[in-house]
């Protein structure tokens, strides 16, 4: 079978001289070869030209070789800044920029091309139907702009190793070359411990494979390579398979040993495991043999077993009766609590948190978990972000009230024990509130502590601990539609006293564009499981507002997923 595959698909060895991506060759009787791309620029007279100057502006720059052009001090003659185009309104012809990564003035060059192999093919079928056009500086090489088929032109710059702030990956289609250059930048900044450098070359990683894969790889991968890893992590977690791999030590461990430690077929193991070292979860050391990484040593801590557990037993299911749901519904957004994809895939017409109350053993995987998802992410209460002791700590006046500050929808207190943690000297009581079913597991552990008082309260009613110096709700109000999330702040509003009492809200502020996957698939989350979703500032202003309160500042972290919003009453 493995072989049959192998003779079957096509050879990725050569590469296009152009663009550096793979071309398929034939292989196999059953692969027809496409035929040869037909060139990539656009003859000038074939261009309907958007500049007042006419079609084909012809200019020494425009015809010289690129090799030519290439190391030159500037191109002559310069025209007149009036004539050099904006990136965002490059047009069909070939026009004066000022290039942000030569920063030379130079004349792009254009091409077409699909966004991907299948709009390769789609080119001979349907003549350009969905081809995207790219901008490139016709001396240094690099790609400024795109226009996609079907939407407006995107720009794109250099980015420098001297820039502080890090961004991602504008969340467009970047051609490999371009790529492999902005990593090798992000790589830099990583080896001289830029912060947000990691995330960069993760975004940036994402964005190589999905420059260079092709369409049946990329079903692939999303149809049965994630779905088999996420799977087989799952049935490591019954079998304690990560904890057996960890425990053998550097040696590693076959196959069959792991078999008879588990009782599982060795057959079946060897064959998880093979895939598990494919998708660099385990790794190999030989012919079924496998060693631990990083990352399964850490799935055998708890809180992570824990969201395997609940990410695959209780999120997974909602998310595959997604399609079908919406079928049903004729694609109407979900708004109710009692009626979407989450009970339509666990079959109850309970609400998400009902639901967890009566299924205990996710309970305590969600709260676990809870503690986890954002683990070693940047946390408000770290240095540089939420500055604790200047706006918490000065002001304080226990005749005012004992309460620093009160968690609402704490889950298990683990920010609780953070804030202490990470500023031990910080006056004053922390309380932690959730619902019974969840305090009840947290309470007598907590006493002994001293970290915080825990209290069973439940949001939706009065809030009992009256001008504390702040609320902070962690994770809590995307949970909620905008009626209850007024609901929930009508209720906390009387116990603030104005001028002291601090509303701290700790949640995603969606950007309005290049949202990190992080963020957009939290909102995704929230969508299945509540009907929910993640808010844009314009979003928790108003909010906020229909409330009565009014931002004081948006306090955010480099790379960090979540912002911390202090409000005050108005
Ligand atoms: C997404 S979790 C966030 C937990 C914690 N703040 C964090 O960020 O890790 C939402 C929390 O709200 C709590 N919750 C839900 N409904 C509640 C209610 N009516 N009253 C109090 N807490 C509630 C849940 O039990 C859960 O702990």
């Amino acid at each position: 079978m493995e072989s049959r595959q192998h003779q079957d698909a096509p050879s990725r060895d050569a590469k296009s001289p152009e663009d550096g991506i793979d071309q398929p060759q034939p292989t196999s009787p059953l692969w027809k070869p496409l035929p040869t791309a037909p060139p990539k620029e656009f003859p000038p007279d074939m261009i309907q030209s958007e500049d007042p100057a006419g079609p084909g502006i012809s200019s020494p720059a425009a015809t010289l070789a690129p090799s030519e052009l290439k190391g030159q001090p500037m191109i002559t003659p310069v025209p007149n800044p009036a004539t050099v185009t904006p990136l965002q309104l490059l047009g069909d012809s070939p026009q004066w920029i000022d290039c942000p990564f030569c920063q030379r003035r130079t004349q792009t060059v254009l091409s077409k091309r699909g966004s991907g192999t299948q709009a390769l093919l789609m080119h001979f079928l349907l003549a350009g139907w969905c081809e995207n056009v790219y901008y490139t500086c016709s001396n240094c090489k690099h790609t400024v702009a795109m226009r996609p088929h079907d939407g407006p032109v995107q720009v794109f710059g250099p980015v420098q190793a001297s820039q502080t702030d890090i961004n991602l990956v504008a969340m467009t289609f970047l051609p490999p070359t371009d790529v492999l250059a902005r990593l090798q930048t992000a790589g830099d900044n990583y080896a001289s411990g830029k912060p947000g450098a990691r995330e960069q070359l993760i975004d940036l990683s994402y964005a190589l494979i999905s420059s260079l894969e092709l369409p049946s790889e990329a079903i692939q991968r999303m149809g049965w390579a994630e779905p088999a890893r996420t799977a087989h992590c799952r049935i490591a977690v019954d079998l304690d398979l990560f904890e057996h791999i960890r425990d053998s030590g550097s040696q590693g461990i076959r196959a069959a040993d792991l078999a008879v430690k588990t009782g599982a077929d060795p057959v079946l193991i060897a064959r998880a495991l093979k895939h598990l070292a494919a998708m660099k979860v385990v790794g190999e050391n030989g012919a079924d043999s496998v060693v631990a990484t990083p990352l399964s040593n850490a799935l055998t801590e708890p809180r992570f077993r824990n969201g395997i557990i609940y990410t695959h037993d209780v999120a997974g299911p909602s998310f595959r009766a997604l399609p079908e749901y919406l079928r049903s519904t004729r694609y109407a957004l979900p708004t109710s609590l009692t009626d979407g994809p989450f009970q339509a895939a666990h079959k109850t017409q309970l609400p998400f948190f009902a639901w967890l109350d009566q299924n205990p053993p996710y309970l305590e995987a969600f709260n676990s978990y809870m503690s986890a998802y954002r683990a070693g992410k940047p946390a408000w209460v770290d240095p540089g972000f939420y500055p604790v002791e200047e706006r918490l700590a000065a002001g304080y006046d226990s005749n005012i009230s004992e309460a620093m500050l009160v968690d609402v929808g704490g889950g298990m207190g683990h920010d609780l024990r953070e804030l202490r943690a990470k500023h031990p000297s910080l006056p004053g009581k922390l309380i932690l509130q959730d619902r019974p079913e969840v305090i009840s597991t947290v309470g007598k552990e907590a006493g002994s502590t001293g970290v915080f008082e825990a209290q069973a309260h439940d949001f939706f009613t009065p809030q009992p601990v009256r001008h504390a110096r702040a609320y902070y709700l962690h994770s809590v109000l995307h949970d909620w539609g905008d009626d209850e999330c007024l609901r929930i702040l009508e209720q906390l509003k009387p116990a603030l006293r104005p001028g002291y009492s601090r509303l701290l809200i700790n949640e995603i502020i969606v950007p309005d564009r290049d949202a990190s996957w992080a963020a957009t698939s939290m909102d995704q989350l929230v969508f299945v499981l509540g009907a929910m979703r993640e808010r844009t500032r314009a979003d928790w202003e108003a909010i906020l507002s229909r409330a009565g309160f009014g931002i004081v500042q948006v306090y955010s972290f480099k790379m960090g997923m979540e912002s911390l919003i202090e409000a005050e009453i108005l």
